[in-house]
């Protein structure tokens, strides 16, 4: 145990640590108690008996078997009433967590395909974040493109957003990585970054390095999503570095789709010490088995991570975020001010 006297310790420093979370899927948020209660109120049949069937149907072996049964899940989200009691139980357990920043990812397409208005959808999960600032949680929204859908979808979806503009701070890039890159959708982060969208993309969960080269050089991203083969390639750890960007790690996704043989095996420690800018998150938090705390518990407990690192990593969370320079410097002296307790 390095700079604590025990794990319960080290997981109570965690839990009082301010921090943003930057990579969380809203739809991964939805719990299965929550999924049965939407399906009854509106009148949606599950392929599942119990909220114990559910759970033990998330055993997945890499990214494709677990999104199979996100697009299941995300089915009884109907309703713009449904999006904001999504949002706002996340933004709960966010709030429980020390949470003070969050930038949300929705998948737009996952709900207009299904006859769900994107007003709704954006309308419902703006409800809520706007609700949250006024207890005190910031945010940012981004919406992102389904990576397995052609490219003209994107598009059609990035015209559906403009009316909404004023609601969306970035797009994003998610779904299936293997077999679509980033260079699939250069015309349309290229409109976005004209709109004057922030711009990230998944790249390197799953994806070999090339993709994440891709992600730099032909989307112009402003942030990586996992990025943790950038890793098998010293040059591409050198330009991500040099360049200053954040990835967004998510140590129990990593492990439930077997990204990461152990926790023990993860890089996290290894991305820091080789100067990358890494933060922890949670990805798809009602799938993967934890929130964020929980992230942070796992990987420092499986790490035997240092309260230099933990730190470093909270600090990261906000220095990455997309707040402005006077927010992001007030919530690292809200750091400061943790620690000198
Ligand atoms: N990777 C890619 N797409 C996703 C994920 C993820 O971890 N979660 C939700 N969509
Ligand atoms: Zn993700």
């Amino acid at each position: 145990m390095t700079g604590f006297a025990s794990a319960a310790d080290r997981a109570a420093f965690i839990a009082s640590l301010p921090k943003a979370e930057l990579h969380l899927h809203i739809e991964g948020s939805l719990e299965p108690e929550m999924m049965f209660a939407l399906a009854k109120r509106n009148g949606v049949t599950l392929a599942f008996d119990s909220v114990e069937a559910i759970r033990a149907a998330y055993e997945f072996s890499n990214l494709q078997d677990f999104l199979d049964i996100y697009y299941q899940g995300m089915a009884v989200l109907l309703k713009e009433q449904d999006f904001y009691d999504l949002t706002a139980a996340y933004l709960a357990r966010a709030a429980a967590d020390s949470v003070r920043h969050v930038e949300i990812f929705f998948d737009p397409q996952g709900h207009t395909e299904r006859g769900v208005a994107f007003a709704d959808v954006v309308g419902g999960i703006s409800r809520a974040l706007a609700d949250a600032e006024k207890r005190g949680i910031t945010s940012r929204l981004i919406m992102c493109f389904l990576r397995h859908l052609p490219e003209a979808d994107a598009e059609a979806t990035l015209t559906q957003a403009l009316p909404h503009l004023h609601l969306i701070d970035g797009v994003g890039l998610d779904s299936s990585e293997v077999g679509h890159p980033p260079e699939k959708f250069a015309r349309v982060f290229a409109r976005a970054r004209g709109l004057g969208l922030k711009i990230v993309a998944h790249a390197g969960e799953e994806g070999p390095p090339d993709y994440v080269w891709q992600a730099l050089d032909v989307l112009k991203v402003d942030r990586i999503d996992h990025g943790n083969r950038a890793l098998e390639d010293a040059a591409l750890v050198q330009r991500i570095v040099t360049d200053g960007l954040t990835l967004t790690v998510c140590p129990l996704s990593n492990l439930k789709l077997c990204v990461v043989k152990d926790l023990a095996g993860h890089p996290l420690r290894r991305m820091l010490a080789a100067g990358l800018k890494a933060t922890v998150n949670s990805d798809d938090p009602a799938y993967f088995g934890g929130y964020v705390n929980a992230n942070f518990i796992a990987v420092a407990n499986a790490l035997d991570l240092t309260r230099e690192e933990i730190i470093t990593l909270a600090r990261n969370s906000f220095a990455g975020s997309f707040l402005d320079a006077d927010a992001q410097a007030r919530h690292l002296a809200a750091i400061d001010a943790c620690i000198a307790n």
